[in-house]
């Protein structure tokens, strides 16, 4: 259908909420949407929106207002503006969020997208708030059209590929096993289908997602089941395809398998998001985590066995509920003792519904200020001499996008790192080796070496 309508997306959260707002935008081209940067010049504008930290949630309705003043403005103008509500906030709030914000017209859950363009006709012919947010029987992956060649706006050297949605391991700070509904995994064949139909549209880097990725459990061609390990071996053989790499990973599905594939596959990329949460073993099992420290610092020694210059990141709560000084002590202890690449860190936020937000003993907000700035004063420096280590190596780096300047382009070593360099227009989505030559705390700049 050719495009007469335009669509705004804006996207919160995690990189599962990034790519499935590329999947909904395609969804809607078939019901005759153009995607727009405009939320004001936008006749359907959806939010995609993260439930995990009060903060994510919150947001949503301070930009609902915003919105509603586009939409009155639109209005005055005979233009109608459709608002929708898609996501995490979607799934966990539903109808709640219409009576909260009665400018939202729509509210869907991530497992109706491929129902976009029925629920906004019906929302039209009825002129009533739709909401959808039930979890289907039937898999969401074979609903959505299958990935068009990508539009060039989104056109990219890296893209992200979902292969496993959804939690069943019910951490107890955690909102995810309720947004997002069982574990699943899509079969082999389903996503080297699209890994391929990537390839073939310029892409060079695939970055598996899941929220529990590493507990992939696919069908394979064969009637049986593939591990991840499995399944990156296996595109791995895709030809064209230089870089594959996976998040988010839990400890307890770190297998033997994986940590080798680490070791045998050189398009695996040396680098792993593996969050500990928290460093002493009553806080972990509190958490529900099912690991203790010792066991997550024994999976990141066989790591490094496996692949010695691994980058390692992590996700880490300060705060959760009973957590005394000498516990956080332990959080500290086990990041000085890895060394990370890069770390993302929170305050703990209680989220409704979830075990750990009624738990007795809950830590005041100063104690948690206090302990995440001295968590991220540990973090930040080790970030900054993890960097300062790649001055004068030559890193081989994907280049995806311009630079500020011009006659500069942006792109990712194998660590993950941006790498900023003095290169051709012409060099964007190859892989280049670059010498380092400088180091900040959030990104290198080096020269382009002839290869
Ligand atoms: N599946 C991943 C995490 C997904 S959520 C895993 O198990 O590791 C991303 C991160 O948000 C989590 O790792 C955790 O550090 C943080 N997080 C989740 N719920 C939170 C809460 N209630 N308060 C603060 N941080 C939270
Ligand atoms: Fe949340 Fe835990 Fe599941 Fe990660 S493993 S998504 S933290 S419940
Ligand atoms: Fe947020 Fe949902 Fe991702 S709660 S972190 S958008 S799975």
């Amino acid at each position: 259908m050719a495009p007469t309508k335009k669509v705004f997306i804006k996207t919160y959260g995690c990189q599962m909420n990034v790519y499935d707002s590329e999947r909904m935008a395609e969804a809607l081209a078939g019901g005759g949407y153009a995607p727009t940067d405009a939320p004001d010049n936008a006749d359907l504008i959806i939010l995609n929106t993260c439930h995990i930290r009060e903060k994510a949630a919150e947001k949503v309705y301070s930009e609902l207002g915003r919105l509603r003043s586009i939409k009155e403005e639109r209005a005055r103008a005979d233009q109608e503006t459709v608002i929708a509500v898609a996501g995490c906030v979607a799934q966990a709030e539903g109808d709640e969020i219409v009576r909260r914000a009665p400018v939202v017209d729509l509210v869907v859950g991530p497992q109706s997208y491929h129902q976009l363009n029925t629920l906004i006709a019906r929302n039209r012919t009825t002129a009533r708030p739709v909401v959808e947010t039930e979890f289907p029987e039937d898999d969401k992956f074979r609903h959505l059209p299958a990935r068009a060649p990508a539009p060039a706006r989104t056109h990219t050297a890296s893209a992200f590929l979902t292969v496993q949605e959804g939690c069943d391991k019910f951490c107890t700070f955690c909102v995810v096993p309720y947004t997002r509904g069982a574990e699943y995994s899509r079969s082999v064949a389903a996503i080297e289908e699209e890994a391929r139909r990537l390839v073939a549209a310029g892409v060079r880097e695939i970055t598996l997602l899941g929220q529990n990725v590493n507990a992939y459990h696919g069908e394979n061609s064969k009637g049986g089941t593939a591990s991840l390990a499995d399944l990156l071996r296996h595109l791995a053989a895709i030809e064209g395809l230089e870089r594959l790499r996976y998040t988010t990973s839990h400890p307890r599905d770190m297998s033997e398998d994986l940590i080798a594939a680490h070791r045998d596959l050189a398009t695996l990329m040396p680098y792993l998001h593996l969050p500990f949460q928290a460093g002493a073993d009553r806080v972990l099992a509190a958490m529900n985590r099912k690991h203790t420290g010792a066991e997550y610092l024994d999976i990141v020694a066989r790591i490094r066995a496996a692949r010695a210059d691994i980058a390692l990141s992590t996700d880490i709560i300060v705060g959760f509920p009973g957590e005394t000084d000498e516990e956080f002590e332990a959080t500290l202890d086990i990041v000085r003792k890895v060394r990370f690449a890069q770390a993302y860190s929170f305050k703990y936020s209680p989220r409704p519904g979830t075990p750990a937000a009624t738990m007795e003993r809950q830590v005041p907000e100063p104690v948690k200020i206090a302990r995440l700035a001295r968590l991220q004063a540990l973090l930040e420096e080790q970030q900054s001499s993890f960097n300062a280590g790649c001055v004068g190596r030559v890193l081989p780096v994907l280049f995806e996008r311009q630079g500020r300047r011009e006659g500069q382009l942006i792109g990712r070593s194998p660590y993950l790192q941006s790498v900023h360099a003095d290169a051709a227009p012409g060099l964007m989505g190859r892989i280049i080796p670059v010498e380092i030559a400088k180091a900040g705390p959030n990104s290198l700049s080096g020269v382009i070496r002839a290869a």
